[in-house]
């Protein structure tokens, strides 16, 4: 399916650009290229000079910003496949910036999907997040907003035959400003307790590999409008404490702003569109002109079926998490 291919990903030197680019160098030698598309020239030189991307004759690195659409028209130029992983993602960050995050997260995803279907470019997989499902947050409202104009996308991408999807997914554990490295600093200090917002709380745990393994089965198998969901595990916040500081006490400290207690990635209103496969779930588009091109398999779900952290079927256990808790920190 890649061989042969060029892949453009936008936001390539963030975490799941640079996991993914080290996965497809690794796992498949027979692309044509594969093309690193950001604005920090510096994050871009740091990220070639890492050991796994030196001397790689098939990555390329090219500057530019998606709110600029002729850059993105001219960067597109010959690319079979592209990833659109760039997006602000700080909840606080889009709060004080609102037009910012619109920008960057809606107008430069209508521009990138402008320039794929101008380009033919055969497929394209955008990222979303957990916090667009039901958004509580500017930020999940923008990725909500960027969801649907991929998947709506596909009405009128038919005559250049461009097949557009999305993958959501949640927190990845571990990455910068989420729980673990907070709890790691606080016990670092010598802090007595842990707070904690609310002792209910539960999240996924997403590592990165998955992410990137479930974007590289959505290339192989969409026919553009799913938008995949990944099954994965949950764990309860407090276990998550307990893991890593079973000798410190929990204060409860109260949900902040544009914080759930559970994290929901499919919605009970999403149900009557979703189907289960074996690892993840399809959301299917309301459009039924578009829901008819889908062609992947799977059971519908109930009608009152809602996948969110606090009642999923699989859960962590503490030993499990300490286990993980240390690959994270090989990572990090
Ligand atoms: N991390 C998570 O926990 C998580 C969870 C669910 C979904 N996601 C989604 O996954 C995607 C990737 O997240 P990540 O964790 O890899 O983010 P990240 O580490 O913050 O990386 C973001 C990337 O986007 C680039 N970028 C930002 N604004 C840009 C613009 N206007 N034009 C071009 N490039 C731009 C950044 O580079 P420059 O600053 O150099 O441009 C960087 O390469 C995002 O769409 C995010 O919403 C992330």
């Amino acid at each position: 399916m890649l061989n042969n291919k060029t892949i453009l990903i936008t936001g390539g030197t963030g975490s799941f650009g640079k996991k993914f680019s080290e996965i497809i160098l690794k796992n498949y030698p027979e692309i044509k290229k594969l093309i690193i598309f950001s604005r920090d020239e510096f994050k871009q030189f740091e990220m070639a000079n890492l050991p796994q991307f030196k001397n790689q004759n098939k990555l390329r690195f090219f500057i530019g910003d998606v709110r600029d659409k002729d850059r993105l028209h001219r960067a597109f130029d010959g690319v079979d496949i592209i990833i659109h992983a760039a997006a602000l993602k700080q909840v606080p960050a889009c709060e004080y910036n609102p037009f910012e995050a619109i920008k960057t997260n809606i107008i430069g995803a209508q521009n990138v999907i402008d320039c794929a279907i101008d380009r033919k470019v055969e497929k394209v997989v955008a990222l979303s997040t957990d916090k667009a499902c039901s958004p509580i947050n500017l930020y999940g409202a923008t990725k909500l907003c960027s969801d649907k104009l991929f998947i709506a996308s596909n009405v009128y991408s038919g005559e250049q035959d461009t097949k557009i999807s999305v993958v959501r997914y949640g927190n990845v554990a571990g990455s910068r400003g989420s729980v673990i490295p907070f709890f790691k600093k606080l016990i670092a200090e010598g802090a007595t307790e842990i707070p904690i917002t609310d002792l209910k709380m539960t999240r996924f745990w997403l590592k990165l590999e998955e992410a990137v393994e479930m974007v590289i089965e959505a290339i192989e198998t969409m026919n553009g409008g799913e938008l995949f969901v990944r099954k994965i595990p949950s764990m309860k916040i407090t276990d998550l404490a307990q893991a890593m500081a079973p000798h410190l006490k929990l204060k409860e400290v109260g949900i902040r702003p544009g914080e759930k207690i559970h994290e929901l990635m499919i919605s009970t209103e999403d149900s009557r569109s979703t189907i289960e496969l074996e690892k993840y779930y399809i959301i299917k588009p309301e459009s039924e002109e578009l829901r008819d091109r889908i062609l992947i398999k799977g059971k519908p779900v109930d009608v009152n079926f809602e996948y969110n952290s606090g009642n999923n079927s699989q859960w962590l256990t503490i030993s499990q998490m300490k286990d993980l808790i240390k690959e994270v920190d090989e990572e990090i």
